[in-house]
């Protein structure tokens, strides 16, 4: 009962106070009906009491159905209103918890959105905050069913006969020792549960996210196996479990049958001896029936409150990422000179930039070259402030990025990735994204800048609606697009992140053309791998394990005997990077 209790004061805390206040509310009614049901209590044993005594008439009758239907009715009227209220409770808390987590998120840092966060984000805004609805909609008026109504049961029985009520009481304590145990046995098993539940969701993602590569190295008879495999054995888990909770739960469901069983024999026991009459005695037995069917209710609210725990946590987890002020004066291109002074930085503890001091003048290009994992991204993603700095300060036109809002910063930057994303909409309004009100010269311009003279064969020319994820063009296409895109934002920093790498020869030119124009006039930072991008640069910063190791033009790096001239007279792929 505690761990239930528990629950639902972590479920109500969860909930704004106005919802709170409604489950609140549905409590009340229920205990309301909880009375409603014990006051048949009393017209049962009136009805006896008449009967036995040998004075039944149809005014006793009358009577006992009055003291009956009035309870009814009201019983009725309190149920219909808490359920209302616990419907609205229940389904605002997910609305409102999503639009709070939305709301939370525009704090979070850039940097945090990733692949795997954004399938986590999106499992929580819609699986777990639908889960919870439908479940919290129906939880309290199990938990209070159930408990309130035995313990008022319990409670009427008293004014009846002490000792049967004291057996009751026994009973439900019995009844709740051993939900506890169960639910301690649940917990023990959950991990294994969790366990298969994952091999079986990998294997199935593995196949049907692979499924053109198992296709066309003809893989299924390998892949198939190991889908089965995983789904063999976490059918097996499944089962296993299942069979050790079994017999425990149909104790569970004959322990409050043996209440009643009980609480029977020691009611005709008493009436043998003549303790009770025989009104008492029938009153009891049939009390015995309302209180299990009422525990019943209790029992089955043991599943409900695992997963309503989880989704509270799961809500929690993210409410709970760490955000930042993201406030601050708007920033205003002046020679966007950009400083990095002591720079530290760690995403957990593991330390990804270390101590880095660097200055990129404004209207220059310099280059980050290093190994990949080295922090090349990581430096480039501080400068835009998708991150904050943990110590040392990244200082843009000479005042810390920390200080510009960063909305206004994102205007300044622009990043170009080997993989972009477009959205499902026509060629233009991908566009006009970067600029809302660009004039139809400036989009052919920037499209002509950027090569994509592809889009004027295109069926619907500039208007062809892009496919998913933009799947009907070729990557190069896509990625040039990107370009025409980032040309129409004008932002005074641009970053190209691997932009050119694994680019295909024949797509080489029209790219290093693009990226030439959208490049004319900004200061310029690319992570690169190519010789050919990285030699022209006014300085090059080679970045190793987080640190700056060397820094300098192609030539003067040349003459230097270190990591830099190693990599080249290797000419070779060299831990991850081509030069
Ligand atoms: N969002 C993130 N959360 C945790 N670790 C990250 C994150 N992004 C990158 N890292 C880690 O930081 C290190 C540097 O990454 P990155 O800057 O992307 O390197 P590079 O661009 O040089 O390949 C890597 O070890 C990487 O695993
Ligand atoms: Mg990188």
């Amino acid at each position: 009962m505690t761990t239930m209790i528990k629950m639902l004061m972590v479920f109500f805390k969860f909930c704004s106070p106005k919802r709170r206040r409604q489950f609140y509310g549905a409590i009340v009614l229920t205990v309301l009906m909880g009375l409603c049901e014990a006051a048949k209590l009393p017209a049962i044993w009136y009805l006896f009491e008449n009967i036995f005594g040998g004075t039944f008439d149809l005014q006793v009758v009358l009577n006992a159905f009055l003291i009956m239907l009035i309870p009814v009715c009201l019983s009725a009227v309190f149920r219909y209103a808490s359920s209302m209220l616990q419907v609205d409770g229940g389904y605002s808390t997910a609305a409102e918890k999503r639009i709070e987590i939305a709301e939370h998120l525009r704090y979070v840092p850039m940097g945090y959105f990733n692949n795997n966060s954004l399938a986590y984000i999106t499992s929580v805004t819609t699986n777990t905050m639908e889960q919870l609805a439908d479940i919290a909609t129906r939880v309290v008026m199990l938990v209070t069913t159930g408990l309130i109504n035995t313990l008022i049961v319990v409670g009427s029985l008293f004014f009846f006969d002490y000792r049967i009520a004291l057996v009751a009481l026994g009973g439900v304590i019995a009844f709740l020792l051993f939900n506890e145990w169960i639910k301690h046995m649940g917990k023990k098993f959950a991990p294994q549960k969790e366990k298969a539940d994952l091999a079986v969701i990998s294997a199935t993602l593995d196949y049907v996210l692979g499924i053109s590569e198992i296709k066309s190295y003809n893989l299924f008879g390998k892949y198939s196996k190991r889908f089965n495999e995983a789904n063999e054995k976490g059918t097996k888990l499944y089962t296993d479990v299942e069979l050790k909770m079994i017999p425990v739960q149909t104790v569970q469901t004959y322990i409050t049958r043996l209440i009643g069983v009980c609480m029977t024999i020691v009611a005709i026991i008493l009436f043998i001896s003549g303790n009770n009459d025989l009104a008492t005695t029938m009153t009891v037995i049939i009390a015995s029936y309302i209180i299990y069917s009422s525990l019943d209710a209790m029992g089955a609210f043991n599943a409900l409150s695992k997963i309503i725990e989880r989704c509270v946590e799961k809500g929690n987890e993210i409410m709970s990422i760490e955000t930042m002020n993201i406030s601050g004066e708007d920033y205003k291109t002046k020679s966007s000179d950009i400083e990095f002074k002591n720079v530290s930085f760690s995403y957990d503890k593991k330390k990804i930039i270390d101590d880095v001091s660097l200055k990129i003048k404004g209207n220059t290009k310099v280059a980050f070259v290093g190994p990949s994992g080295s922090g090349k991204t990581t430096l480039c993603h501080l400068m835009a402030r998708f991150w904050d700095v943990q110590d040392g300060e990244v200082l843009l036109d000479g005042k810390n990025v920390k200080d510009y809002n960063i909305d206004s910063l994102m205007e300044n930057f622009t990043f170009v990735f080997q993989n972009v994303y477009l959205f499902n909409d026509t060629i233009l309004n991908n566009l006009r994204m970067a600029k809302e009100d660009a004039t139809e010269e400036e989009i052919e311009k920037a499209l002509k800048l950027s090569c994509c003279e592809f889009v004027k064969d295109l069926p619907d020319g500039i208007n062809t609606v892009i496919g998913e994820g933009g799947s009907t063009l070729s990557g190069g296409e896509m990625q040039r697009l990107s370009i025409a895109r980032a040309i129409l934002k004008d932002s005074k920093i641009v970053i190209l992140d691997e932009a050119t790498a694994n680019v295909d020869p024949e797509n080489e030119e029209k790219l290093m053309k693009a990226i030439d124009a959208l490049t004319k006039d900004k200061t310029v930072i690319m992570i690169a791998h190519r010789l050919k991008t990285v030699k022209n640069c006014d300085n090059i910063f080679v970045v190793d394990e987080g640190k700056i190791v060397e820094s300098g033009t192609h030539d003067e790096l040349m003459k230097e005997d270190g990591i830099y001239r190693r990599f080249i007279s290797e000419r070779k792929e060299a831990v991850g990077w081509k030069i």
